[in-house]
C-alpha cells in the first residue's frame, strides 16, 4: 500500500454483517527450526490420492490452456455410477466449501434463522453470518446433537438446518434414524443440508450419508468432497447431491468453470478407484480403535469417532493441559490442530496418518502424559 494513499470520509463501505466476520484460520502447516514436520493439523489424507488420478493429472499438463468441462458431465456420470445415483442431481463445486457458501447464498436471506449444532463446522458458521442469517444452536450431549432439542428451535423463521454428519470437529455421527427423525420433525419450507465430508470413512451400518432422502424429499441437499479420503485437499473438489428444483438454482449462480480442469479429470479417476478408497477406510478404521485405547490408557480423554481425524480432551490443569501437549507434540515434529471448542475449552483435533504417524503420536503423547 502506498504510504500517500488517501482515507476520505466516504471510502466504501462493505455490508455491515462482513464486519462482524473473522478470517478463517488455516491450520498450522509450519514448525519453527523443524524441516519436515508431520502435518496431523487439517483432516487431509496422509496418502495422497490414487495413482491412477495423478496419471490422469499428469496426462492434462499439455491441455491447461482449454477451459474445462464447465458441464461437469464426465464427473457427473461416475459419481452417480459409483454411488448409484442420478446423475442430473449432482452438481460439482470448487470444494464443497464453495457449495456450501451457494446454497446459504441462494436459500438464507439477512433474518432467517439457521440451526446448526453447538460445535458445528467453522464455515457453515461464516457463510451464515455473510448472509446476515441468524445462527441458532442445537444442544449436544456427548458431541452429540440432541435431537428432540434441535427440532425444539425451529420458529417460523428458521429456513435451514445443517449438520456436519460426521461431525467436524467431534468426529461423531447420527445414525440414519436420527437424521430421519430430524428431516420428519422439519417443516417442509425448511432446507435440510447435510454435509457428508467424512462420509466414506464410516464403516458402520447405521449410517446413511442421507442421499436417500434427496431422492424422497425436495428440501434435502447431501454435500460431499474429494479433499479428505480421496486426498485432493489442494485440487478444491466437490459435490452436492440435490432435488431438481434446487440444482435449477445452484446452477443459476454457479460460476461455469468453478470447477478446474486438473480437479474434473482426478476425481472422475478417483470417485471409480474404490478399492483404493476401501484400503484407506480400513486403515482408518483401524487406527481409530488402536488410538482409542493407547490414549486412553494414558489419562487421555478421547471422543470417539468414525472419521480420520480424532479429538482429545485434555485435564485443563497445568502441567498438562491441551495447550501445553500441543507445544508438546510440535517440539517432537508433530503438528496437531489446538482448538478452543464451544464450551470454552481448549483440546487437540488430530488426524489419523501412516502409521509411523500415528505411532509418532503415540510416543509422544504418552512421554507427555506420564514422564513430564
Ligand atoms: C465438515 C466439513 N465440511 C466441509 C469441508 C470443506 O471441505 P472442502 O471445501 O475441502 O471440500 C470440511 C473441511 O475440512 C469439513 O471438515
Amino acid at each position: 500500500m502506498s504510504p500517500e494513499q488517501k482515507k476520505t470520509a466516504n471510502s466504501p463501505k462493505p455490508r455491515t454483517e462482513i464486519l462482524q466476520i473473522s478470517p478463517y484460520v488455516q491450520g498450522k502447516s509450519q514448525i519453527s527450526g523443524q524441516a519436515n514436520p508431520i502435518k496431523l493439523s487439517s483432516n487431509e489424507s496422509s496418502f495422497g490420492p490414487s495413482p491412477l488420478a495423478i496419471d490422469a493429472y499428469k496426462s492434462l499438463a499439455s491441455s491447461l490452456h482449454r477451459y474445462p468441462d464447465g458441464s461437469q458431465l464426465q464427473l457427473r456420470q461416475a459419481i452417480a455410477d459409483v454411488h448409484n445415483l442420478d446423475p442430473d442431481k449432482v452438481i460439482c463445486g470448487n470444494g464443497s466449501d464453495e457449495l456450501l457458501d451457494l446454497i446459504y447464498r441462494a436459500y438464507l436471506s439477512a433474518g432467517d434463522e439457521i440451526i446448526l449444532s453447538t460445535n458445528h463446522f467453522v464455515m457453515c458458521a461464516l457463510y451464515a453470518q455473510i448472509q446476515g442469517a441468524k445462527i441458532v444452536l442445537a444442544k449436544e450431549a456427548n458431541y452429540l446433537t440432541i435431537v428432540d432439542d434441535l427440532l425444539s428451535q425451529v420458529t417460523d423463521k428458521t429456513r435451514m438446518v445443517t449438520l456436519a454428519n460426521p461431525n467436524n470437529p467431534t468426529g461423531t455421527y447420527l445414525n440414519i434414524e436420527q437424521i430421519r427423525q430430524i428431516h420428519a420433525g422439519l417443516p417442509s419450507s425448511v432446507l435440510f443440508v447435510i454435509d457428508g465430508a467424512y462420509a466414506e470413512y464410516v464403516i458402520t451400518n447405521d449410517f446413511d450419508s442421507g442421499t436417500s432422502l434427496v431422492d424422497s424429499f425436495d428440501n434435502v441437499i447431501v454435500t460431499r468432497t474429494f479433499s479428505k479420503i480421496y486426498g485432493m485437499s489442494s485440487l478444491r473438489i466437490g459435490w452436492a447431491y440435490c432435488p431438481t428444483e434446487i440444482i435449477d438454482i445452484l446452477q443459476r449462480i454457479r460460476s461455469p468453470f468453478n470447477t478446474n480442469g486438473p480437479a474434473l479429470a482426478m476425481a472422475i479417476e478417483a470417485v471409480k478407484d474404490t478399492k483404493y478408497i476401501d484400503s484407506i477406510k480400513e486403515h482408518t478404521a483401524k487406527w481409530q480403535k488402536r488410538l482409542l485405547e493407547e490414549l486412553s490408557a494414558i489419562g487421555i480423554t478421547v471422543v470417539p469417532s468414525v472419521t480420520n481425524f480424532y479429538l482429545l480432551e485434555f485435564n485443563q490443569t497445568e502441567g498438562k493441559s491441551a495447550v501445553e501437549a500441543a507445544a508438546f507434540l510440535e517440539s517432537d515434529g508433530l503438528i496437531p490442530r489446538l482448538l478452543t471448542i464451544a464450551n470454552g475449552d481448549k483440546v487437540l483435533r488430530i488426524t489419523v496418518g501412516l502409521d509411523a504417524e500415528n505411532e509418532a503420536v503415540i510416543n509422544s503423547l504418552t512421554k507427555y502424559m506420564l514422564l513430564f
